[in-house]
Order: structure tokens, then sequence, then C-alpha cells
């Protein structure tokens, strides 16, 4: 349509949540449908942080505040980095936004001029090339390797730099793979990046407190201090504190950048909703103690999925050490036929094969820029789980 702006040509919708639209469309009309599609716990907010939030309207606290967050929650999120990560982030190189979205926005749109280029290992988050794009920048991906656990080799993060590129971005525990990057591994990739200093780190710490199995979550700045002059260290409350719909998300980084952002939110949105910022201040300085609770959760439903998943013919599916994603390959299935009559000659056909005859919602992974492979969102109930892997089983079994 002549009307739409020439930047809409250059994004796509996002799968995931398109995923999640088919499913909701299908239930709707009386189908059974199990939705492995959504990326949110499935648990409530827990009650103080909820409570924090009925106190701040009935305390009036309802009107704007800074544009980039509040002195008290910058307060709590500088606590939270000194904490958990060792990180000395001061109020002022903290912003805080409508999610960690409109950060990770915000980020690229103050940085970004045609021609820039955003290097961002795949599989990825489905946004991080949409909004690199939106922003005028070029996304180069870097392919990994289901054998080397989805994670970026350094020769490789080398390879891809190149004096035009602005950013590289990591994410870990990775949306869609769980894979998470040790202290070391992160060493290996900060060496790397101290033989490029024009480039700078945007690493999505989202998932953080999602690892599993006594992994040791580290990020870029606690394993390379001196990258702290160049980095954008992003979180949020929506997943470890099951905050999805409250939109809050926030990130660390150097006073100059973060000005520019709050510039770009100014005259966009404002401030993130005054009483999801007071739910926030709760929820990273109330009880911790569902944290782990929740975790040891997650971790017996990645374990029951995994096991299943690899006993469905074609699939096979690595143990992932964080999030809650697997992202199997289904390349043993490609070139077969399902029970109903349809050829799978990608993974676009294993999933709506699979949605279409056993009514399980699950993502293609080649929306995630890595083929043929699909991700599991594992936040659903054990009984959802169980009843949905073996669908998938029979419907693999079921492959001529
Ligand atoms: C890797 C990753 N980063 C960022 C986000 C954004 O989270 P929010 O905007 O809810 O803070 C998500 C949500 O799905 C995600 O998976």
């Amino acid at each position: 349509m002549a009307f739409l702006a020439d930047s809409l040509a250059r994004i796509k919708p996002s799968a995931t949540i398109a995923v999640t639209n088919k499913a909701r469309e299908l239930k709707a009309a009386g189908r059974d449908v199990i939705g492995l599609g959504a990326g949110e716990p499935d648990f409530d907010t827990p009650d103080n942080i909820k409570e924090a939030a009925i106190k701040a309207i009935r305390d009036g606290k309802t009107k704007y505040t800074a544009v980039d967050g509040m002195p008290e929650l910058k307060s709590a999120i500088a606590a939270k980095f000194m904490r958990e990560n060792g990180i000395a982030y001061k109020p002022a190189e903290i912003t805080v936004g409508t999610g960690g979205k409109q950060v990770l926005y915000n980020a690229l749109m103050a940085t970004l001029n045609p021609g820039d280029e955003v290097v961002i290992p795949a599989p990825y988050w489905v946004s991080y090339p949409e909004m690199v794009a939106l922003a005028g920048g070029t996304p180069v991906e870097i392919a990994t390797t289901l054998e080397a656990g989805y994670k970026v080799a350094p020769a490789d993060l080398d390879r891809a730099i190149t004096p035009r590129t602005k950013w590289v971005i990591f994410n870990s525990p990775s949306n869609p793979t769980g894979a998470a990057y040790t202290h070391a591994e992160l060493r290996t990739l900060a060496d790397v990046l101290l033989k490029h200093p024009h480039v700078w780190v945007l690493t999505d710490d989202m998932y953080e407190h999602l690892v599993y199995d006594g992994f040791r979550f580290a990020t870029f700045v606690e394993v390379e201090p001196s990258l702290v002059t160049r980095t954008l260290t992003v979180n949020g409350v929506s997943k470890a504190y099951a905050m999805t719909g409250w939109r809050i998300g926030y990130g660390g980084g150097p006073r100059e950048l973060i000005q520019a952002m709050a510039t770009i939110q100014s005259q966009s949105t404002s401030n993130p909703s005054s009483i999801s910022q007071w739910a926030a201040v709760e929820a990273l300085t109330g009880p911790q103690d569902f944290i782990p609770k929740n975790a040891e959760l997650f971790r017996q439903r990645r374990d029951l999925v995994v096991s299943m998943l690899n006993q469905a013919r074609g699939i096979a599916c690595p143990r992932p050490e964080g999030a809650f994603y697997v992202f199997p390959s289904c390349a043993g299935t490609i070139g077969r036929t399902t029970a109903g009559g349809r050829k799978i000659g990608d993974d676009v056909d294993f999933v709506t094969g699979l949605l279409e005859e056993e009514g399980v919602a699950v993502v293609q992974g080649s929306a995630f820029g890595m083929a043929p492979h699909f991700r599991i969102s594992y936040a659903t109930s054990n009984a959802a789980l169980e009843e949905a892997c073996t669908r998938i089983q029979r419907f693999c079994g079921g492959l001529r």
C-alpha cells in the first residue's frame, strides 16, 4: 500500500506472535490445541509485587515520572546490578523502558546510521534483526551449530566484525535455544572484543535467573570490566518475576548513550507506567525466594521435554543450560510425508503439519534464523508438556 512507510517493507511481523494467534484461533474454533509458542512464564506475578502496585494506585502514584525511570526504581536497579552482577552502575547510567524490548529499540534507534552493521549470532530472538533494520542498520548473522550448543565461536565472531560494525548483540541464556555462555566462554569472546575497540556490546540478560544444574550466570562487564565503556547491559522483570504484562525493562550503560536513549523515549512513549515501576521496585528489593523455586520447576520440565523429544523419530534435542526453551532439529523428518498426507519439505511444513494434525503449536526455527529446527517453550504445565510431547512422538512416528 503506497500510503505506508518504506521502512515497513524492511521488517516482518513477529513469527512467535503469529503462531500464538493461530493457536488461539484454532482453540476458539473448538480444536484441542496445546500452545507451546508463547515466551512467557505460566506462573502468576507474586502477591507482594501485586500489592505494591495496588498500594501505588491507592497512594496516588499515578502521574508522569522521569522519562527513563523514577529515582526509586533506578536505585533498586543499581543495587541489583551490584548485588547480582558486581557492576557499579550509577543511577545516571541506568535507563528504564516499557519492557526490555523498548530499551533495545531505543539503543538501536539512538545509535544506528544507514550502513552500520550489527552482528547477531543465529539462532536469535526474532526482534533483533527486525529492530536493526527498522533503525536503518544492517544485521549481520553468525551461524552456529547444534553440535556447538548453538554458541558462537570466537574465530567466527572475529571474522564477522568489520569497520562498519557498531554493535554485537549477545543473549544468554538464549531465546530460542536456551544456551547460556559460561564465564570462561564469555572470556574468550571478550578477548575478541578487546581487539576491536570500535565495537559496542549489547548484552540481553533477560533470562539471567533461569539457569539450571548449578550453572553460574555471567555477563560481559563482569567478565571484562573494561568493556563497561562500550556495553549496554539489558535486563528486565518480565521473565524472572513473571511480569510480562507489566512492561518494565532496564539497561545499564555509559551516560551519553543512556541520555540519547532517554531523548528517543521522551519523544515517543515517555515514562513506563508509574504503577508498574512501583511494582518493579518491590520485585527487585522484596523477597527473591520464589526465583529458585520456579527455576527448579523449569528444570524438571526441561528434562521431561528433552527426554521425550529425543524419543521422537527424526528429532534431535540438546539439553540447554537455561531459559524455558528448547530448539530441537527436525532434520530427520525432512522429505517424509505425514499421516495426513502432507509432504515435509522444511521446518514450516513440519510445524504446520504438527499444528493441523496433532494440535501442537510450536514455532519454526527459520523464524529465528536456523532451519530445519523448531522452538518449544516449556513454560506450561507438566501435564500439557507430556501430552504435547506424546503427540509429537505420534506425529513423527506416523511419518512415511
Ligand atoms: C531474548 C529476549 N529479550 C527481550 C525480551 C523482551 O522482554 P520484555 O520486553 O517483556 O521485557 C524477550 C521477550 O520475549 C526476549 O525473549
